[in-house]
């Protein structure tokens, strides 16, 4: 056994014995990074195209991203929220500069860009209406996160069946029906969270008419439209945020994953109008908007901002979806997204596709039994999408 192959086997069992067993691990552990590559311990490379679920919008180890992070721990790493802070401060201004949004809140997570929202929103609608419009709708096939109010927003069985009751007040509408939508959405809402694509659900792009009707929905019961962009943000379906495809504009907005540039960071964004109903002591947290991930994501922003990034995205995204669809298996059943945010659904379980990319060198996601998901960084060109097409014509089953 080479000297790789035991340590990875070392590394494995010591995972399996100590970390606590909420995960399926991919068989092989990642040691190093570079671009479109990753490279487990026995030094095979895999082409990225899962970038960490959506994390590594410019790909592994950029070298803007290190020096900005390397300075800032150099010079002051952590202060925690008592105190202002430069690189906080002007990510939040440059994030308002370039959305619909007047204030940030800063988080660590997707799922605590959630729970923020869940509670700016009751706050707002006690402030401005009393204590009973407390209600949240979210969508089927939606995921907004594990912990415990965020699960209530994610209408899967098997992620909240073990964990029943949940937080109450949350309704489940069916995702894209713009008739359903009067019925759950009333005087006693005070939130409506919607991804404009959906992620984890099987990468479900939702239709303009539907977000739009969403809109007017909430603007006539006086609820606040969410949109969760955690996954569809930054970048990722050729415009900055996804909202922007459909002219239909939010409330709040949750953001985390490639926000942070690998650093745990999560954001939510709020109009000026919901942000005048949250005080001091509303809401907190330690680490969040920390100077070293808030320097990393101003790296991000600025760089997935330009214009020419997200017609970079755009075309790639263009290409990899033409392509996969002449890949032409019958079991292909439907090629969808936006960007390079995109869905393979096909008629048998995709968990095979996976294992199979990962013998050669591949790194593919599934969303649900039967979607293959791509999200490569937006780094990602022409090159990379010709040799992922080599390897899934090799492994799509015909
Ligand atoms: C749309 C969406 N919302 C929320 C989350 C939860 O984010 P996190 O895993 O950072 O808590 C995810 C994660 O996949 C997501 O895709």
């Amino acid at each position: 056994m080479a000297l790789e192959t035991r340590q990875a086997a070392e590394i494995t069992e010591k995972d399996t014995s100590y970390v606590l067993g909420t995960y399926k691990r991919a068989p092989f552990v990642l040691v190093r990074g570079q671009g479109m590559t990753v490279v487990d311990a026995e030094g095979r490379e895999y082409l990225d195209f899962g970038s960490g679920i959506a994390v590594n919008a410019l790909g592994h180890a950029d070298p803007e991203i290190i020096a900005a992070v390397h300075e800032q721990l150099e010079t002051l790493g952590h202060v925690s929220n008592l105190y202002h802070t430069a690189p906080q401060a002007e990510l939040a201004e440059s994030l308002c500069q370039h959305s619909f949004a007047g204030k940030v809140y800063f988080c660590n997570s997707g799922a605590e860009a959630i729970e923020a929202a869940i509670k700016f929103a009751r706050k707002y609608a006690r402030t401005h209406d009393g204590p009973d419009k407390t209600g949240i709708v979210a969508f089927s096939g939606g995921f907004h996160g594990r912990t415990a109010g965020a699960l209530a927003l994610t209408a899967r069985e098997q992620y909240q069946a073990p964990f029943r009751p949940l937080m109450p007040g949350v309704s489940i509408a069916p995702f894209n029906d713009v008739d359903a939508i009067r019925a759950f959405v009333g005087p006693q809402t005070c939130a409506v969270f919607v991804e404009p694509v959906q992620g984890e659900g099987g990468v479900n792009v939702a239709t303009p008419e539907f977000l739009r009707a969403l809109r007017e929905a909430c603007d006539e019961h006086g609820a606040l439209l969410v949109f969760d962009e955690i996954q569809s943000g930054m970048g990722r379906t050729g415009r900055l945020w996804a909202y922007e495809h459909f002219g239909v504009q939010p409330d709040m907005m949750t953001l985390a994953k490639a926000l942070g540039g690998g650093l745990p960071m999560g954001a939510t964004l709020l109009t000026d109008e919901v942000a005048s109903a949250i005080e001091p002591g509303d809401h907190g947290s330690t680490f969040a908007g920390g100077p070293v991930a808030a320097r990393a994501a101003q790296v991000v922003l600025k760089r997935v901002s330009d214009p020419a990034m997200l017609a970079h995205v755009e075309k790639m995204g263009a290409l990899l979806m033409g392509r996969l669809r002449e890949l032409g298996s019958p079991h292909i059943k439907d090629v969808r997204g936006l960007g390079l945010m995109i869905g393979v659904e096909m008629d048998v379980p995709v968990a095979s596709v996976v294992q199979a990319g990962y013998e050669r060198g591949v790194i593919l996601l599934n969303a649900g039994e039967n979607v293959l998901r791509l999200l490569p960084p937006l780094i990602v060109t022409e090159k990379e999408i010709d040799r992922l097409m080599e390897v899934l014509g090799e492994i799509i089953p015909h």
